[in-house]
């Protein structure tokens, strides 16, 4: 994968679209295995990640077709129930296949997935909580094989914290299992909310999504729908980054400001102006930026997917400020890069402290993951001289179009060998 080479200085300015969200996509394909049939699914961004998942579902005996940003998928007849190590490997977002394998055709197998550059990243509540529903698990040579001899009963499970894989798993369960399953602790992402409406076009019979108590009653069958994708709110609040860092004013479209709370109250605690619309926000920025404390919670809280963002952001505000990162071990890899940068960032356990300086310096820097690479790129936007980031791939799996949206905007930015 090619360099992405920026040179720091330019103001952005101009308006700029959000694809589909990554995070709810890879999940409204994997749902599409409930039903047998065609499911045609709009406003699906054009990134790696969604190439993994449509090869996920074709291993499975999915039929699936892309044209520009829709995909259908035709789940009518199924011929593995195996997601296999060298995908899950590469997407640990496969798992989400789980539950839809055992609530259509009661077994799947799965590749365990293993530790990522974010930390160690648990299965035991999707476990646990498809335990309830009556599935049965044997761990063996690295996979997860899951069965349900008896059929999938509803059950009452609460979660142990509000986990967003294992929500959509056990709701992607729920909804063909025999009875009522309430989940309680449910993440409440707009994701969640948004997999849910597709699961209810389906035929499904699911309320409370989006809050922390969601109920499912069973049904016979789900029919193919038809659904588009919620908004990326991680893109959007990516690029309110970038105007905040450069000065803006720069338009967001295509994203539900309600979804980007917590984090257009910190933009304006940083000194941002923040106007929105019904589907768009506007930054700009003309005084200094001020240091602001975050802290990563689940939804509502401040996104973890938002962090590295953020921390760049802090690099180049006035005063200190502490980022506690609580929903992932590990996330704060990427700060020895942006450190190179000359950023002043040291990290004690899962606090970053962060002392703003008046200049990054560009410098040779590697992407560490998606949200990490993006942050980088960011930071080569303010960044005196050249910043070549490497390890672009984290970036093409996440963001559709990142470079070209980042130039349209003013930023001189390309890849190697554009
Ligand atoms: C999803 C998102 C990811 C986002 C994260 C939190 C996708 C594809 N990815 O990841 O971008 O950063 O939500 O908003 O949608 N945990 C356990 N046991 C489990 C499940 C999770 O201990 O069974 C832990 C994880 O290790 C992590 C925390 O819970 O520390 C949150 O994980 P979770 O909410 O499940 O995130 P993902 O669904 O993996």
């Amino acid at each position: 994968m090619d360099p992405i080479i920026v040179r720091g200085g330019r103001s952005l300015s101009g308006e700029v679209r959000v694809a589909g969200a990554k995070n709810s996509a890879l999940k409204l394909i994997a749902a599409a295995l409930l039903a047998p049939g065609q499911t045609r699914i709009d406003n699906v961004p054009d990134i790696s990640d969604v190439a993994t998942m449509a090869e996920v579902v074709s291993g499975l005996g999915a039929e699936v077709r892309r044209q520009d940003n829709t995909i259908t998928v035709d789940a009518g007849s199924l011929v593995s129930h195996e997601a296999p190590y060298e995908l899950v490997a590469r997407m640990r977002a496969s798992i989400a296949v789980l539950g839809p394998l055992v609530g259509r055709l009661g077994r799947a197998r799965v590749a365990m997935p293993g530790g990522c550059n974010i930390g160690s990243r648990k299965v035991d509540m999707h476990i646990a909580g498809l335990e309830a529903l009556g599935v049965r698990f044997e761990f063996e040579h690295g996979y997860i094989d899951a069965t349900a001899p008896g059929g999938l009963h509803g059950a009452e499970v609460t979660l142990e914290f509000p986990s967003v894989g294992a929500t959509e798993n056990l709701l992607m369960a729920a909804v063909l299992a025999d009875g009522i399953t309430v989940i309680e602790n449910a993440a409440r992402e707009p994701e969640i909310a948004d997999l849910a409406a597709m699961l209810v076009a389906m035929g499904a019979s699911i309320s409370g999504a989006g809050t922390s108590i969601i109920t499912v009653e069973g049904v016979e069958s789900l029919k193919p729908a038809t659904h588009s994708v919620v908004g990326d709110r991680i893109e959007a609040g990516t690029f309110l980054v970038a105007a905040a860092l450069t000065g803006g004013p720069v338009t967001i479209t295509g994203v539900d400001p309600a979804h980007l709370d917590m984090v257009l109250v910190k933009l304006e605690q940083a000194g941002c102006e923040i106007t929105t619309g019904p589907d768009s926000v506007t930054l700009l920025r003309t005084g200094t930026l001020r240091a602001t404390d975050v802290q990563t919670l689940p939804y509502p809280g401040f996104p973890t997917d938002m962090q590295p963002q953020f921390m760049a952001l802090m690099a180049r505000a006035e005063g200190g400020c502490v980022i506690t990162e609580n929903v992932f071990e590990n996330r704060f890899m990427f700060a020895d890069e942006l450190v190179r940068m000359g950023a002043d960032v040291r990290i004690e356990g899962h606090h970053a402290l962060v002392k703003g300086v008046e200049t990054l310096s560009g410098a040779p820097v590697r992407c560490t993951d998606l949200r990490a690479g993006a942050a980088l790129v960011l930071a080569g936007l303010v960044a005196e001289g050249e910043t070549e980031v490497t390890d672009t791939f984290h970036i093409e799996r996440g963001y559709e179009g990142f470079v070209e949206k980042l130039a349209a905007l003013g930023a001189d930015v390309r890849t190697a060998t554009g």
